[in-house]
């Protein structure tokens, strides 16, 4: 069994990270999308309205798993036996962070590897949060979302779909 955990923060969701879903949920058995609890970020949708949004947009792929962890993720990924963790790469900007995650995660595992899927063109910008701060003024963000998402994010600020 290949399995795989994509971790994020997820709040909420994309079509940038639903690409990603469906482009690596190929290439492993299984593939756990993992959203983060104790992210340093503040978030605007609890962690289970995250699950629920990725839970209804995966529906369709039989072998994506909707999950969280608390922690590090070297702990979760040991504790799921997951032997891959995946990302996505959008524009250079993501480069450093992203090669200083992989390495200490790489060690601090004992030898989980990151596959890094670089975003398809139209996500290569995309981002929650500035999704986020479009959505908080009314615009309709269909166009990046899926609409489940879209209708979260309009109801979550006061505007009606
Ligand atoms: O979607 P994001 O915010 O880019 O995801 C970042 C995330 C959640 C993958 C990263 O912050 C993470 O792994 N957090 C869990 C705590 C941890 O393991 N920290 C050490 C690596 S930064």
């Amino acid at each position: 069994m290949r399995v795989a955990v994509y971790p994020g923060s997820f709040d909420p969701i994309t079509n940038g990270h639903l690409d990603i879903i469906e482009r690596a949920s190929r290439m492993f058995d299984e593939l756990l999308v993992a959203i983060a609890r104790n992210s340093s970020k503040e978030g605007l949708f609890s962690f289970d309205e995250r699950a629920d949004l990725i839970q209804k947009v995966t529906a369709g792929i039989s072998n994506v798993r909707v999950t969280s962890f608390e922690g590090l993720l070297v702990d979760f990924v040991r504790e799921t036996s997951a032997q891959f963790i995946v990302r996505g790469l959008r524009a250079v900007s993501d480069f450093d962070y992203e090669y200083a995650m992989y390495q200490m995660n790489y060690e601090m595992s004992g030898g989980a590897d990151t596959i890094f899927l670089l975003a398809s063109r139209d996500y290569s910008y995309l981002s929650s949060t500035i999704i986020k701060e479009f959505a908080r003024h009314g615009r309709d963000v269909a166009e990046y979302t899926p609409a489940q998402v879209n209708a979260a994010l309009l109801n979550k600020f006061g505007h009606k779909k």
